[in-house]
């Protein structure tokens, strides 16, 4: 195996892959996308099965790793883990010590979505994915945990090149709370800040007061724009985060009191909360205050909340192109972790 090499390497979150390793898997998504059925891609998975655990429903994830799979010349298999019998604090039943080594006898790769209602904490579900790691030969990827979406960051980049050019340094993204009553996991806009600070793209983090991120991936992505000098603001005044913006991403997230002591997620509550700020939603007033920003979002958009319906599908949104970009990166990540002819 060449010592670059990232065959069986899991992705749980791109903040742990050196950002050559990123560019690696951004080049091949780019390159699989100008060639999508060359020759040279699809047989790399062949024959080969990627295992997937859904805890969560999903549209764009499940219907894009299953094209991912066929189009590299493999098979993708569906499984919820309601269906299995794991042990966990109130029953008994198998570890993940031992399903993670059972599947790494079935499969090339795992993948495992578990967002915040299906956890009794905050971070428990990126826990579930980091054991699931510890015990198998096979790659672990991240289709979504409570923490983190690396595949989603990926998408994300890869629209911003298709539209702003490879270099991103500079541009200032704009990450918006937005109102609604889905209580959204923290996942993809924690992964956006994470790897774009890395990219050298400027972030501006705005939401009203009582909807702080986790205070960990905030220091991370300080840190992140210490070493490529990008600037990293937290605003609560919109005005301020959408001026002179390039990229407005506009999401609904859940406060940090979404869980009881006693570990349910309280939807209700938080529903009820994010319904009484009618003004976080992205428009057409607020993105003239931009310098003629891209809007992006990962999907499902929660339009006449999230953001109106002219922003959503004006010209300057590109939330389709990153879905379609969803594909590729997988693609790309699928590749190179699973298939030893890379
Ligand atoms: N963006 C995303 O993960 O979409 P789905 O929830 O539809 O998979």
């Amino acid at each position: 195996m060449a010592k670059d090499s990232l065959f069986a390497k899991s992705m749980i979150t791109t903040q742990d892959w050196l950002v050559e390793d990123l560019e690696r898997v951004l080049k091949l998504a780019f390159e699989m996308k100008e060639d999508r059925y060359s020759d040279k891609y699809t047989s790399l998975l062949k024959f080969r099965t990627f295992l997937m655990f859904f805890y969560n429903p999903s549209v764009r994830t499940r219907q894009s790793f299953e094209a991912a799979a066929t189009e590299l010349g493999g098979h993708a298999q569906f499984l919820e883990p309601k269906s299995m019998r794991l042990k966990t604090k109130k029953s008994a039943g198998e570890t993940i010590e031992d399903a993670a080594q059972v599947m790494s006898r079935y499969g090339a790769g795992l993948g495992i979505r578990i967002l915040e209602d299906k956890v009794p904490e905050y971070g428990a579900g990126d826990a579930l994915l980091r054991e699931y790691a510890k015990y198998s030969t096979i790659p672990i990827l991240n289709m979504a945990d409570d923490k983190f979406h690396p595949m989603q960051g990926l998408a994300d980049v890869m629209g911003l090149r298709m539209h702003l050019g490879q270099n991103l340094k500079g541009k200032k993204l704009l990450q918006v709370w937005g109102h609604g009553a889905l209580s959204r996991s923290w996942c993809s806009i924690q992964e956006s800040l994470l790897i774009n600070s890395r990219m050298g793209m400027d972030v501006s983090l705005c939401y009203p007061e009582g909807y702080d991120l986790d205070p960990e991936v905030i220091e991370m992505v300080k840190e992140n724009c210490k070493k490529t000098g990008a600037k990293f603001e937290i605003t609560h005044e919109q005005q301020e985060g959408y001026k002179d913006a390039d990229v407005v991403y506009s999401r609904n997230w859940m406060s940090p009191n979404a869980y009881s002591p006693d570990g349910e997620y309280l939807k209700a509550k938080e529903v009820e909360k994010a319904l009484k700020y009618p003004e976080w939603i992205c428009d057409s007033e607020k993105m003239k205050l931009t310098n003629e920003a891209l809007f992006i979002h990962p999907m499902p958009v929660d339009r006449g909340h999230e953001v109106s319906d002219e922003v959503a599908s004006s010209k300057k949104s590109i939330m389709i192109d990153v879905a379609e970009n969803r594909l590729h990166v997988q693609k790309a990540v699928m590749a190179l972790t699973m298939s030893e002819n890379l």
